[in-house]
């Protein structure tokens, strides 16, 4: 009964082109009416995002979202029925119904169905979709809670939806087909390569993004005010900085780091969907502690660790080597 009551509340808001903060299965999302361009202004606005970058659409359904795109390929419908709802984002060529406000220019728009109950009875009852960016100022860490969201924007959003802790807790895997046509993976997500290669039968290309050439290069993302790096050697990254107010970030729990003063293990077993659901909130957690610096220890490089390390790369300038 409250769930329903505040559903009618955002529904209310979102009608009159305000934002509402709504829980996915990723991370939260600033959400704003689509076909309203003054809404989707405040999204920019309230984030502080560049207006260049443009904003994923979310709909309740595959249905929904076809009069926004020009057409769609049998193997885009696969992925679709695969993997909605979930986190996965496809890239579609654009209808006319789509404003070159959403993509920036771009000929296609970003297109998902979220797994979450809130937000999809939500979207259910809307007659437009939503677009949601990640609901955290630009450049700082997506929000995994409500708590996260009223911490960063509380005073610029009119209702934050609270709908628990995200599931998935990295955003959503971006894929699409490139210029070429070869099947793509534009970002990185839960949605693996691996499990996108069982359904189109054929392994998709990673688009390589400067952070992995050249992390020190990138402009930060998805990162904490704390100075933050990533180690494949804890053990010898604590030993180097322990006269500094460090904080560390485990994968799994060892003995090596029993009794530091601030530890987060991400997973006591060290099973990545575990970790990758637990990263973001660890580092929120980390940065309000005023600490010096943050040690994040690397994944293993497969699977959704992969995700995990993107991510945690873009928070940080760079890897910390194993010594050979
Ligand atoms: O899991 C998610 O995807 C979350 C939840 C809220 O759905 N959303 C999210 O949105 O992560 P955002 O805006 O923080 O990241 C979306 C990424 C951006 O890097 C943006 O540049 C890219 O998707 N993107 C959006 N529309 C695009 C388009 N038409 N063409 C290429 N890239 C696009
Ligand atoms: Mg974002």
């Amino acid at each position: 009964m409250k769930q329903n009551h505040l559903i009618a509340r955002a529904k209310q808001l979102l009608d009159a082109g305000e934002l509402v903060a709504i829980p996915t299965e990723t991370v939260y999302g600033l959400a704003a009416d689509a076909t309203n361009l003054e809404a989707v202004d405040k999204i920019y606005k309230v984030k502080g995002r560049p207006s260049n970058n443009p904003v994923i659409l979310h709909f309740a359904s595959l249905e929904a979202a076809t009069p926004y795109i020009l057409d769609i390929t049998e193997e885009a419908q696969k992925l679709a029925a695969a993997f909605w709802p979930g986190p996965l984002t496809l890239l579609l060529p654009k209808s006319a119904k789509v404003s070159d406000r959403i993509t920036a220019g771009l000929p296609r728009v970003a297109i998902r169905v979220p797994n979450n109950e809130l937000t999809l009875t939500l979207l259910g009852q809307l007659s437009y979709p939503l677009a949601a960016p990640s609901a955290n100022p630009s450049g700082y860490i997506s929000p995994t809670t409500a708590e996260h969201v009223t911490r960063q924007l509380g005073h610029k959003v009119s209702l934050v939806l609270d709908g628990g802790p995200c599931d998935q807790g990295l955003e959503s895997t971006i894929f699409g087909w490139d210029e070429e046509g070869r099947p793509t993976v534009y970002r990185k997500g839960t949605i693996t390569e691996e499990a996108i290669a069982q359904v189109l039968h054929s392994i998709p290309r990673t688009h390589t993004t400067k952070t992995i050439e050249a992390p020190g290069m990138l402009s930060s993302h998805y990162a904490p005010h704390t100075r933050t790096l990533i180690t494949e050697d804890l053990v010898a990254t604590i030993e180097e900085h322990k006269d500094t107010n460090f904080g560390v970030i485990a994968l799994d729990s060892k003995m090596e780091t029993k009794g530091l003063n601030h530890l987060i293990v991400l997973s006591i077993g060290g099973h990545l969907p575990e970790a990758a659901s637990n990263l973001y909130s660890a580092m929120h957690q980390m940065d309000t502690k005023g600490l010096d610096l943050i040690i994040i220890e690397k994944a293993p490089d497969i699977g959704i660790g992969k995700a995990i390390n993107d991510r945690i790369l873009r928070a940080t300038g760079g890897i910390k080597k194993k010594a050979p």
